[in-house]
């Protein structure tokens, strides 16, 4: 048998239901994926509750946007994959929403070009949890943004998976990341990480949750030049309002994430700066096809290989225990990914 998590009714952690249903068999030309591990995202949660309805639909639906495993069985006139080789599903992988091809289940049927060869030296508890985290940063930063050696990049969120993942990104870029943390008891946490590539780490929050005004730091901290670049999934209110004040001359604010609490915000100082605001969504790079797809992939997977970049996990659950692993993502406490392995 194969398990799934159901979500029948938008709502509360007690909407995630694991139900058992016969192990899949692979239709021609498809694959049948025993998942390992199923990265979790800040978008889970908002699907469950009824937020993000361009990717789950309406309910029953199975959330989960990432996954990876081993090959357990292929359908007929598959030549390029194998049974008992380890894979992660492709961002680009053929699933008409989360309704119909959410990845928190134990078994995934795709096809067989779905599935991307990973090399050995990925454990089997972040083969599910890459591409969300890399290819986002790599997409919006690299591609897209072409960051260049010295230029201060600013990573608010910087306990967050995403950030992390950037922040090597941005190093190996020979440009220098500074994280944002709300506060310094997750600073001192990040910081502890051999994994956590950031040059600088400034706390947001005063200790009674009122902002900081930690923009005077970055004017220190970068010479008096500002941030050439923030990758932000806060970017709202007062905090969006400090990074304007402290980007550089011709500086760009990516925002990709609706953590912020939303406000008024002074945007008359990019005029003076010739400075932008724009937003950033992994589709894009999904849209531009599969050779760029195929370059962030290979970029990711050579520097996972050879430790240039290194994913920090802050725990695993089981499927059955889908539920708490909500509970504790929407708690915000954790530093790196959260993972389900099945
Ligand atoms: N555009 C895309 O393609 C894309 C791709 C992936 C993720 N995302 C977005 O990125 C965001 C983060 O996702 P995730 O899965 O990495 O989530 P996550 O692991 O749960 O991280 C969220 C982190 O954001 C910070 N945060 C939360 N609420 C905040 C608030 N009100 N003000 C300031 N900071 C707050 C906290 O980090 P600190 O305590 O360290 O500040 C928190 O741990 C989400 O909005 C998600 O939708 C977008």
């Amino acid at each position: 048998m194969a398990q799934q998590i159901m979500v029948d009714a938008f709502g509360g952690f007690e909407q995630l239901k694991l139900v058992e249903i016969p192990t899949p068999q692979p239709g021609p030309g498809q694959v049948v994926v025993r998942l390992t591990s199923i990265g979790m995202n800040h978008a889970d949660l908002m699907a469950r509750r009824g937020e993000y309805r361009i990717a789950s639909g309406d309910p029953p639906f199975t959330p989960g946007l990432e996954g990876g495993g081993v090959i357990e069985a292929v359908g007929q006139g598959v030549t390029t994959r194998q049974v008992g080789q380890r894979v992660t599903l492709g961002v680009d992988v053929p699933r008409p929403g989360m309704g119909a091809g959410g990845t928190y289940r134990s078994h995934y049927v795709c096809a067989a070009e779905g599935v991307i060869p990973a090399p050995q030296a990925i454990p089997d508890a972040q083969l599910g949890a890459l591409w969300l985290t890399y290819l986002t940063a790599w997409s919006c930063l690299v591609w897209k943004q072409n960051i260049t050696a010295d230029q201060y990049v600013g990573l608010p969120a910087a306990s967050s998976g995403v950030a992390l993942a950037a922040a090597q990104i941005v190093r190996a870029a020979g440009a220098i990341p500074i994280g944002l943390t709300t506060s310094q008891a997750k600073r001192d946490r990040i910081a502890a990480l051999d994994t956590a590539a950031y040059e600088h780490i400034l706390v947001t929050r005063e200790p009674d949750g009122s902002d900081r005004k930690w923009y005077r730091d970055l004017k220190n901290l970068t010479a008096g030049k500002g941030v050439d670049v923030y990758f932000d999934p806060v970017a709202a209110g007062p905090h969006l309002e400090m990074e304007i004040t402290s980007l550089a001359q011709h500086g760009t604010i990516w925002v990709y994430g609706l953590m912020g609490r939303p406000g008024v915000v002074d945007v008359t100082p990019l005029i003076r700066k010739r400075a932008a605001i724009r937003g950033w969504v992994l589709a894009e790079v999904i849209a531009a096809g599969p050779r760029v797809l195929e370059q962030g992939y290979q970029y990711i997977l050579d520097g996972l290989s050879h430790g240039r970049f290194r994913q920090h996990i802050d725990r695993t659950f089981k499927l059955a225990d889908v539920q708490e692993a909500h509970r504790v993502m929407e708690r915000g406490g954790h530093v790196g990914k959260l993972v389900l392995v099945p």
